[in-house]
Parts: C-alpha cells; sequence; structure tokens
C-alpha cells in the first residue's frame, strides 16, 4: 500500500504536532484532527489539513477518515478520562472506518503491560486500543516511547526493545519520527516495541531498525509476560473487539 494522506489524531498535542511536521517532512500529506478549529489554528501552521471530530464520538470522524491511507495515533488524556479518550480514539476511529484498515501507527507507553506499579487505569485503557488495533487486522505498528525529554545532547541512537521491561526517555521529535517512518518501513508491520534514546549517533536505516523485532501472534505484544484474559475484559471492551475482528472474518 502506497502511503499519501496521514491522519494525525492528537494533531494539537506536544507528539501530534511534531508528527504532522514529520509526516511533512518525509514527503506525506498529513491531515489534522482537532476538536476546536480556532485553537487548533493558533498552534498549527496556517495550510495545514484540518479535520473537525471529536475522538470521543464516531459519528463526527467520517470526514477525518474520509480517503485516508494511513493514521499516527497521537493523543492522550491529561484528565483522567483513559476510556474515553485514550481507548475511545481507538474504538471510535475503528468506528468510523467501516471495513476500512488503513496503516497504523499507534503512540502508546512503556509500562502499559506492568499492572500493580502505580499506574492505574490509564495503562489499561492503553493496552486496550493495543488490543483493537492488532485484532483489527489493520497492518500496523505499535509504538511504547519512553519518557518524554529524557534525553541528553548526545542520546541520538535509537533503541527499540520488546517486552515491555525496560526503562529510559525519549525526544519528542524522535518519537515523532519515529511514528511516521514505521508506516513507511515494511519490516515494522505487525510488530509493538518500547522506544528509548541512547547515546550515540541517529541512523536513518528505518529497516535495520524494525526488522530485528519479532512480529506480534496474539492480543498482546510479543515477548510481553503478563496477559490479561479478554473475556476478564469489560462488556463494551469485548463488543469492541468483536467489531474489529469481524471485518477481517
Ligand atoms: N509524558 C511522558 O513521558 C509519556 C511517556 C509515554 C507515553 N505518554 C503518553 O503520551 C500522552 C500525552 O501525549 P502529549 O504529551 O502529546 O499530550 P498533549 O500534548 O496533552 O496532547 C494530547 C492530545 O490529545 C487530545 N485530547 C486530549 N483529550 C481529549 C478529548 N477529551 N477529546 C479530544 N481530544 C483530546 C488533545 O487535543 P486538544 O488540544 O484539543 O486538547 C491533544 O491533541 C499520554 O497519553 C501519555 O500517557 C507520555
Amino acid at each position: 500500500m502506497t502511503v499519501s494522506t496521514v491522519l494525525v489524531v492528537g494533531a494539537t498535542g506536544s507528539i501530534g504536532r511534531e508528527a504532522m511536521a514529520a509526516a511533512t517532512e518525509a514527503g506525506l500529506a498529513p491531515r489534522a484532527l482537532v476538536r476546536d478549529l480556532g485553537r487548533a489554528k493558533r498552534v498549527l501552521p496556517a495550510d495545514t489539513d484540518f479535520a473537525v471530530g471529536d475522538i470521543t464520538r464516531a459519528d463526527t470522524l467520517a470526514d477525518a477518515v474520509r480517503e485516508v491511507d494511513a493514521i499516527i495515533f497521537t493523543h492522550g488524556s491529561n484528565a483522567g478520562d483513559h476510556q474515553r479518550v485514550d481507548y475511545g480514539a481507538v474504538a471510535n476511529t475503528f468506528r468510523a472506518l467501516g471495513r476500512r484498515r488503513p496503516r497504523i501507527a499507534l503512540m502508546s507507553s512503556i509500562y502499559v503491560t506492568r499492572q500493580g506499579q502505580g499506574y492505574g487505569p490509564v495503562i489499561d485503557w492503553k493496552r486496550r486500543a493495543e488490543w483493537l488495533v492488532r485484532a483489527s487486522g489493520a497492518p500496523y505498528t505499535i509504538v511504547r516511547p519512553g519518557w518524554f525529554d529524557r534525553v541528553g545532547s548526545g542520546d541520538g541512537r535509537l533503541v527499540l526493545e520488546q517486552g515491555d521491561t525496560g526503562d529510559g526517555g525519549i525526544g519528542r521529535d524522535q518519537l515523532a519520527t519515529v511514528l511516521v517512518r514505521s508506516l513507511l518501513t515494511d519490516a515494522a508491520v505487525g510488530k509493538t516495541c518500547e522506544l528509548f534514546a541512547r547515546s550515540g549517533t541517529a541512523s536513518s536505516d528505518w529497516a535495520a531498525l524494525f526488522t530485528p523485532l519479532d512480529p506480534d501472534t496474539g492480543l498482546d505484544g510479543a515477548h510481553d509476560s503478563a496477559r490479561v484474559p479478554l473475556d476478564a475484559e469489560p462488556a463494551g471492551v469485548q463488543r469492541d473487539m468483536a467489531a474489529v475482528r469481524a471485518v477481517t472474518e
């Protein structure tokens, strides 16, 4: 699939703005999903392709997903509204897509499988959003970034890990670039990874970065050790999972 038009969900956010710029830099045509056009115009360039919609309501997303080749999810709730925002944006986007399955890059988070370490419900809703993406049949890459901005000036080397056991920082621009480049790299399809920046120089060999990763084989990321059974999940999550799966059956 050739990727050209890319919808950025969370385009007004700190990572979304970087993803819009990185997509343009990569020669793609990014479209910004925004809920408040006036506010969005103050943080994004005037010539941005805006689509107005509310990620918590699938019925407002038809224009946003029209003829997209790819979607980058960079949204996130800072107000504790994780079910409606962190998870809901992904569930609602699939509802709006119907049977279409564009290329997807999902920004998740490290610690998403590490229950009981004080992070509360946010990690469960992000894990469930990951599940939807894996179950959807879409060609996807899930990136679990380390802590934003906890990088030094010499930390140019990108490190991808699996199993959600690592820790470290990542630059917001580095994260956005990886999300965009994952859409353009065949070796990134069907894979989940944590992302850190370590001491060293940057490389632009994206295939070399993604190729060593193992592909996911089920609902969880490759090498994830914490497994939650689907039938222990809320009924609404089970319904959403059945709905995204029905498209490929
Ligand atoms: N901080 C870290 O070190 C770290 C590490 C790993 C992962 N993360 C994850 O990164 C995410 C935060 O990313 P960020 O710093 O880029 O956040 P941000 O700057 O606050 O951006 C959040 C985006 O989500 C949108 N959004 C939030 N609530 C919404 C709602 N109710 N309806 C519609 N849109 C909504 C915002 O739209 P508006 O502009 O319209 O509000 C904005 O575009 C969080 O989910 C966090 O878990 C953070």
